[in-house]
């Protein structure tokens, strides 16, 4: 059986659908079989990073009203042969959504791919709430800024009591996934350092993506950014932030700084 991971937020705009092409496709380019799953009903997103909007013919919806068969709706990347979208709509309403029809479709996902990765949309409501509810692992996608963070533990808050593993009393797995993070501004004191935001959160660190115009030009070419430029600062990053949800233990390090998170909380060299 897969994983299944929702990449989710509370506020909009931070950097989940960028996050979950790029995390999905760091760990199809390891070989695994992933499938992201865009839950953004209206707003869709997703098929534009990853490069497939003239591709998509059938979507979420149309398989939880039994209009097409889950195998017609996936779309396979043109590059990685282990890569899948199944896009959401971008007319439907998202009360289309149904809490039966998507406990139906996450269910058969589990059965095909190793990792199901689902993009929430922003807010605390239904789309959110629906698409965290089956869930093992969250990756809760956060801005070193005081909004983006009180939005970040509303959602921690919602994982702990929304969701099925919750609600069987069982402990969800939570990673912070630092995003759109500039050492510059960090250093002048213009956005919370990372410290301060482990220290409100208290969730393990996944990893801390750079902001970086290398993320503009993938999602420009259509490509998630660790396809469209292996080696830029942002991919790396989020290399090592997929390494880190198949369970590898590796330091994380600071954009702009030499010095692992925990040589810096220690105090001494990495
Ligand atoms: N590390 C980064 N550096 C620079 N720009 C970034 C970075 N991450 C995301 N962005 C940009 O920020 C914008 C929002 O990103 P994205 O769409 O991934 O956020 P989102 O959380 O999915 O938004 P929404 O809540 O609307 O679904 C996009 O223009 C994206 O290219
Ligand atoms: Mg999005």
């Amino acid at each position: 059986m897969g994983k299944v991971v929702v990449v989710t937020s509370g506020k909009g705009g931070v950097g989940k659908t960028t996050s979950t092409a790029a995390l999905g496709a760091a760990l199809a380019q390891n070989k695994e079989k992933v499938v992201v799953v865009d839950f953004d009903v209206g707003l869709r997103n997703l098929d534009l990073v990853m490069g497939a909007e003239r591709r998509v013919v059938y979507d979420l919806v149309n398989v939880i009203q039994g209009d097409a068969k889950l195998t017609q709706a996936l779309i396979r990347d043109k590059r990685l042969d282990t890569l899948f979208l199944l896009p959401a709509s971008q007319t439907r309403d998202k009360d289309n959504l149904t809490p039966e029809g998507v406990e139906w479709v996450i269910s058969e996902l589990k059965k095909h791919f190793d990792w199901v990765i689902c993009d929430s949309p922003a807010g605390i409501e239904r789309g959110a709430t629906l698409a965290m509810r089956h869930a093992d692992i969250a990756v809760v996608v956060t801005n070193p800024e005081v909004s983006s963070v009180r939005d970040s533990d509303r959602i921690i808050g919602l994982l702990d009591s929304k969701t099925i593993k919750a609600e069987r009393g069982e402990r969800m797995e939570k990673h912070l996934l630092l995003t759109r993070y500039d050492a510059a501004r960090a250093e002048r004191g213009d956005m919370l350092k990372v410290d301060d935001v482990l220290e409100i959160l208290s969730i393990p660190l996944i990893g801390i993506i750079p902001e970086s115009m290398d993320v503009l030009r993938a999602s420009n070419v259509g490509a998630p950014v660790t396809l469209a430029d292996a080696k830029s600062a942002p991919a790396m990053a989020y290399f090592d932030a997929a390494r880190r949800l198949s369970g590898e233990d590796i330091p994380v390090s600071i954009p702009g700084e030499k010095r692992g998170i925990f040589a810096k909380i220690f105090g001494r060299a990495a």
